[in-house]
């Protein structure tokens, strides 16, 4: 924190300096059919109501047993949500919908190739396709409640129909996101002690057909060197009939699902009742030191909590046809793709592809083609749409009434652009602030019942109360352009349960820091430490500035700079390594690495080239580097740490302030001559 701090004060004066954006109302359309539009909601869900408020959010669920206690708070901060309800992940987003919605369109999936037929996935298919994919895990992999299986899935529809499958049976899915590299699929095998990969032979990004299998067998080496024996991999086939992997497909481990789903074909198996607190899924996530973390979230809370956010932030309704323009390898994709759309029985559109693939109308002309109304996506996405076409939009006659952005803060010039133009002035618009572990939204305004601001997510959503602390704990006051520490005061039904195998992390990295008695069993003395800095404006809305450790966001998606460092130093030629967050005009910010060569050996262009690919390796294709730089020596303090933030001004082409209590200061020179007139 401390290395961190200077940075943060440096950000709060920059919000500050920026000036208070305008309110701006939500149109008269949207709110006349909005789901939320009661003010109540607010003393609902106000603090004399909690936790019991929360009810309202459980009771749009199917339950197979109803819940006894809404919260329990005996062992502190590991919450239990609807203690004792008994429920079904599956059923509620498919089953409980056949007798109204039977024929609707469940899933809408776009390929890519604009020549390739858009496929409908009715729930009475989705229901059929689920059932049949829950019987081959338990029949043929011998998958049973509490197991763990991992997938490494594209954006193809069989991606939500296996998560659904797993819910069915309480099978714990784990997705490891399509751009992480098979060494990072491997190690979130061996961390959850799965045996079982779901890939697929190949799938289309930017006109490539990219071949995944060859992945999968890169990830089953990976896996053993880690002690985890891969039983079997599961492949579906991106075209019926047809397999477009080089890789040969290994005997006895590697299998067709649309040749050993035949004995299953027009067969069901019932939904397993779980327990409200049996895990549903794992979702990897980078923290500021050592490995990923296995955001373990619960069946009840998460599901209530997904579907409620959806209903009134997203203003979801069945006859909607929603796309959240997001991968379902993240967070937002398995809450806001498929968990919270579909217990609502929308229809939720998926693409396969780029945004920009074949141009910049791409997403406009989906949106026209299927009447999408409801827009979701996050501020990388918007901007390289606007850079790429900036008057697209206005050539399609399609028409959003609300959208979402989400993944990190949006510049109020790119906000007015989604609004102005993507918008077309006519869309209410959600600027949701959350994270992998909280399950859902927790900053947002409710579209219907408050103004927008471009820039700001706005107040805690109903249930959620957020709070700015300073580094001592004291409470940061509203309207002094003051930043600090959001946390959230209170449990809320999607916080994840845990960190997967590693309870006592969980603790330290969320709710140490805060914590004000740690025998206590009084939830107000647990507020979550959420990592990002904020500021509280007079009418209550935060402004989110960005985290606060050494997470780096790249285009929206979470990388540590442990994480990162460990990667370049699988270079033998490097002796020390330092990856910052750069700015970046599209994706937010990029990754830059610096790093010192063991002695005796010459930099070269050729070995910067070499960590790249080695990052590349260890991590995936999200995390390449923009640059490296070999530098005679790394900034450090006396103690010995390594000045990121210098590194970081220096990248940015900011003052680096004063570096004279460095350990060794003249490198900050040097350094800055090679970066900026190199
Ligand atoms: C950032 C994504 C500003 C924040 C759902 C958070 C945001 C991290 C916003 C979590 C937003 C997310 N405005 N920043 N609307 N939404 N962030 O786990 O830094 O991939 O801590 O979850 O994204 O990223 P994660």
């Amino acid at each position: 924190m401390a290395a961190n701090s200077e940075a943060d004060i440096s950000e709060a004066q920059i919000a500050v300096h920026w000036k208070e954006e305008p309110l701006i109302d939500p149109p008269a359309s949207f709110i006349a059919q909005a789901n939320m539009k009661d003010k109540q909601i607010w003393d609902r869900f106000a603090e004399k109501n909690f936790p019991e408020c929360y009810k309202e959010y459980a009771d749009m669920l199917s339950w197979d047993q109803p819940w006894k206690t809404t919260l329990d708070t005996s062992k502190p901060p590991f919450w239990k949500w609807f203690v004792g309800g008994k429920i079904n992940a599956s059923y509620n987003c498919v089953d409980r919908h056949l007798a109204k919605y039977k024929n609707k369109a469940a899933l809408i999936w776009v390929p890519e190739p604009e020549d390739e037929a858009i496929q409908t996935i009715t729930y009475q298919e989705l229901y059929k396709r689920v059932n049949e994919f829950a019987l081959l895990l338990k029949e043929f992999a011998g998958l049973s409640k509490g197991d763990r299986i991992t997938f490494h899935l594209p954006m193809i529809p069989e991606l939500p129909i296996s998560m659904l499958a797993c819910a069915r049976l309480g099978i714990i899915h784990n997705q490891v996101f399509g751009g992480f590299s098979a060494k990072a699929c491997a190690e979130r095998m061996e961390d959850s002690k799965s045996h079982v990969l779901v890939t697929v032979d190949g799938y289309y990004r930017n006109g490539q057909l990219i071949d995944k299998k060859k992945e999968a067998d890169i990830t089953v080496e990976e896996a053993k060197k880690l002690g985890i024996d891969v039983k079997k991999v599961l492949v579906w086939r991106r075209h019926p009939g047809k397999y477009v992997s080089q890789s040969p497909m290994v005997e006895g481990r590697d299998f067709f699902v649309d040749e050993v789903v035949k004995p299953f074909r027009g067969k069901t198996v019932a939904p397993v009742s779980m327990d409200s607190e049996d895990p549903l899924f794992l979702m990897y996530t980078s923290g500021s030191t050592g490995r990923p973390k296995g955001a373990q979230h619960r069946t009840g809370g998460y599901l209530a909590y997904v579907t409620g956010t959806s209903k009134y932030v997203q203003d979801i309704h069945p006859e909607d046809v929603y796309w959240c323009f997001a991968d379902i390898g993240w967070i937002t994709g398995h809450s806001y793709i498929v968990y919270g759309p579909l217990a609502l029985a929308a229809t939720s559109v998926m693409y396969e592809g780029v945004p920009l693939y074949p141009d910049a109308g791409r997403p406009w002309r989906i949106a026209e083609r299927l009447g999408v109304n409801i827009f979701h996506t996050a501020p990388t996405t918007i901007r390289m749409l606007r850079k790429a076409g900036p008057d697209e939009p206005a050539k399609y006659n399609y028409h959003f009434k609300s959208m979402t952005t989400v993944g990190e803060p949006i510049e109020p010039e790119t906000w007015r652009w989604y609004y102005n133009t993507v918008g077309k002035k006519d869309a209410a618009i959600t600027d949701t602030w959350w994270q992998t572990e909280n399950g859902g939204f927790l900053c947002s305004t409710l579209p219907a019942l408050a103004p927008m601001k471009a820039g700001s997510a706005g107040p805690g959503v109903p249930g959620i109360y957020p709070i700015i602390y300073d580094e001592n704990g004291v409470e940061v006051p509203a309207g002094q352009g003051k930043a600090g520490n959001i946390c959230i005061r209170n449990p809320w039904p999607g916080i994840m349960q845990t960190i997967w195998g590693d309870p006592d992390r969980f603790v330290k990295v969320y709710y140490a820091k805060y914590n004000k008695n740690k025998d206590s069993k009084d939830w107000r003395d647990w507020p979550y430490f959420a990592g990002d800095g904020a500021v509280l404006a007079l009418d209550g809305y935060f402004r989110i500035l960005g985290r606060v450790d050494d997470v780096i966001k790249v285009a929206g998606h979470r990388l540590g700079t442990k994480e990162l460092e460990n990667a370049v130093l699988t270079t033998p030629q490097v002796a020390e390594a330092a990856a910052i967050a750069m700015l970046d005009e599209l994706r937010g910010h990029v990754p830059v690495v610096y790093v010192a060569l063991k002695p005796g050996i010459a930099p070269s262009k050729e070995l910067e080239e070499t960590i790249k690919a080695n990052v590349v390796t260890a991590l995936g294709p999200i995390a390449r580097p923009k640059s490296v730089y070999i530098v005679p020596d790394l900034p450090k303090t006396r103690s010995g740490k390594i000045m990121r933030r210098v590194l970081a001004s220096i990248s940015d082409r900011k003052d680096y302030g004063d570096v004279t209590t460095l350990a060794n200061p003249d490198i900050v020179e040097t350094i800055r001559k090679q970066v900026q007139t190199g």
